[in-house]
């Protein structure tokens, strides 16, 4: 959510992603050209809390700030911020990007040290802006589409790499006591030219310096380093002189490449053979239980209908004694299809963005496109949730189609919906730019309630039309008893069991989503995450129909809710995931802080629950058509 601005993406192939040198771009963003003395727009986006450096380094705060937020006291535009405009899933994440008054023009003013201006900064707002270097935040700039970075260095393999964003102050070593806000910028802008007098910018880095002294003098760029750093004081109103300096320096880097740089893997070993290690596990996993489960059904297959045959006193056992039951309508039938159509409608907007992403339409100077697609995806696919409910509905038997109907439209959309209101309010209240304005809270509405609900009744009133899906066998009229099951079949202990596998298939991806998502990470590794979401998507399938299976041979033959939470299971070591992450990696001062986490990581489980507590239930009830219509009954 608006946590993180960059959910960035890189469109690669999973070839492509295999030589990490050869990025592969579709036409996307055409490059902009430039001529000696043109204009180059330098734009601020919000400033976001960021790891600072080291190993251990935690992220201190989940609230963004707007750039022109009152208490910093930057350097404004001569008549005022202007946002620019910007994609829905761009606000989404939390962009907020104006105008700056930075005059910067392509090759012009080279080595020139400018003033930008001089601010006042009173005793309280430098308290604010004190607070937040010690948060370690991060400023956050574009120019031509590309985030203003600092170079860094791999510490193993030597590589220089842009670590995008750069610091608002300094809050180390030598200024233990008071941080120090950094007032200067050294601006480098690395320019490439295709063709004689045409020049496209590759890169952009940021040097930020603090320089105390007097603020009222001037300021001569060549004398800098060894003065003392400018520290606020938290007493009286100071005055601040913001100083900048552009460098243009020739590079390389072609433009279809530039953003390689941005995109550094710290030890591509570490994605690799973990992922590798936990697919060929999980699908070695699969195939095996798979071959367990195929063998001994087609075994008790051809038992049943071998006494069939010989026409012997019949005695059924395992899970054939149940056939008269496992179609029984389950109860609350009403509220697992709902739950079955909207994940239904999760998945395939899950897969389809999957799809855009490895094709590489997401590209990365198109800010904002992932969640974009996203959110059209869930609208449009309002129709196939609806359809998916509705069969499903009828299928278990229930009777009240108008009902189901509106509440699969109009059920989630509105607990995520008041999710998201609620945090709003948290943002709001902190002051945060990350809140979602009113003009975007409006189009969502108008996007689910306007657009997605009436696909939605759409889908459900086809659906309904298709009607129920046939069983192979028929429902007795007396339900049977129940003996009980042992312990690893109660539905707690079996839904935290098959839980593990899926989400071991993941948790390695799903540290580099939790760090995209909550630390500004940069995220592109599309090829890795379509892989692990299809490994996911197996495991939980055929987990689900594994538990069933020894469900109904312990003859419970309560299935359709116990199938879906089987499947759902890894939703629950999702959230404790989320638990050993904010241990770990988060360390939030503020309630505030802890609140929207919270919020943002039970939103995250309850779509991960939908979904592949959607695919169990799916998968398991077309092994057990298949299952009961193999078997003959008398
Ligand atoms: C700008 O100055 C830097 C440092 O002095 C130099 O390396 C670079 O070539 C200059 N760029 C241009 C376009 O003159």
């Amino acid at each position: 959510m608006p946590l993180s601005q960059r959910w960035f993406l890189r469109g690669a192939f999973l070839s492509s992603l295999l030589s990490s040198a050869n990025a592969f771009y579709l036409p996307g963003a055409a490059p902009h050209d430039y001529h000696s003395g043109d204009t180059v727009r330098l734009l601020v986006n919000a400033l976001t809390p960021m790891l600072a450096g080291s190993d251990g380094a935690k992220i201190k705060s989940m609230i963004n700030y707007d750039y022109y937020h009152p208490k910093f006291h930057f350097c404004e535009p001569e008549d005022g911020p202007k946002s620019e405009p910007e994609s829905l899933g761009s606000i989404l994440f939390g962009d907020r990007i104006f105008n700056s008054p930075y005059n910067i023009n392509m090759l012009q003013d080279n080595e020139t040290c400018q003033l930008l201006c001089r601010q006042e900064v009173p005793a309280d707002d430098a308290k604010f802006i004190n607070e937040r270097i010690r948060e370690d935040y991060a400023l956050n700039w574009l120019v031509d589409g590309l985030p203003a970075a600092e170079m860094k260095e791999d510490m193993k393999t030597h590589e220089r790499f842009f670590d995008i964003g750069f610091n608002l102050g300094e809050d180390e070593g030598d200024y233990a006591e008071m941080p120090a806000l950094n007032n200067h910028y050294d601006i480098v802008l690395e320019y490439h030219e295709p063709r004689p007098n045409v020049y496209r910018i590759v890169g952009v880095l940021v040097w930020p310096s603090s320089h105390g002294g007097d603020q009222t003098a001037d300021y001569d760029c060549d004398i800098l380093t060894e003065g003392p750093a400018l520290i606020l004081n938290e007493e009286n109103t100071n005055v601040v002189r913001y100083t900048f300096r552009i460098i243009w320096t020739p590079s390389d880097t072609p433009w279809a490449t530039r953003w390689d740089n941005y995109l550094h893997i710290f030890d591509p070993r570490i994605h690799w053979f973990s992922l590798i290690n936990s697919v060929v596990i999980v699908v070695f996993l699969c195939i095996m239980v798979s071959m367990i489960l195929l063998r001994t059904v087609s075994r008790d297959i051809s038992r049943y209908n071998a006494i069939d045959l010989s026409e012997e006193v019949q005695e059924d056992w395992g899970w054939k004694l149940v056939h008269g039951e496992v179609f029984r309508t389950p109860p609350y039938a009403m509220v697992l299809s709902v739950l079955v159509g909207n994940g239904a409608q999760l998945s395939a907007m899950v897969g389809v963005t999957l799809v855009f992403a490895l094709l590489g339409f997401l590209s990365p100077s198109n800010r904002g496109s992932l969640a974009t697609v996203m959110m059209v995806c869930w609208t449009l696919f309002g129709s196939v949730g609806g359809y998916v409910s509705s069969r499903a509905y009828a299928s278990m038997g229930g009777t009240n189609k108008r009902k189901n109907a509106l509440l699969t439209a109009l059920i989630l959309p509105s607990i995520v919906f008041s999710v998201i209101f609620l945090l709003n309010l948290f943002l709001l209240a902190a002051g945060s730019s990350g809140a979602v304005p009113f003009g975007t809270m409006a189009l969502i509405v108008l996007l689910w309630f306007g657009i997605s609900a009436p696909l939605s009744a759409l889908g459900s009133f086809y659906g309904s039309r298709h009607g129920a899906i046939t069983h192979p066998v028929r429902v007795n009229p007396i339900p049977r008893q129940i003996p009980p099951v042992p312990w690893y079949l109660r539905p707690w202990a079996s839904t935290l069991f098959a839980g593990i596998l899926p989400f071991g298939a993941a948790f390695v991806e799903l540290y580099f989503v939790m760090s995209s998502l909550f630390a500004s990470k940069v995220y592109y590794a599309f090829g890795f995450l379509a892989l692990t979401a299809f490994v996911v998507g197996l495991t939980t399938a055929t987990v689900s129909i594994l538990f069933t299976y020894f469900l109904l041979c312990a003859e419970e033959y309560r299935w359709h809710w116990r199938a879906f939470l089987t499947g759902g299971g890894s939703a629950f070591w999702l959230l404790a995931y989320g638990f050993f992450y904010w241990a770990s990696r988060l360390s939030l001062g503020s309630f505030q802080g802890a609140f929207l986490y919270m919020g943002y990581l039970l939103l995250l489980a309850l779509f991960d629950f939908l979904v592949t507590g959607t695919i169990g239930f799916l998968a398991t009830y077309w092994a057990i058509r298949r299952l009961y219509g193999a078997i003959r009954v008398d």
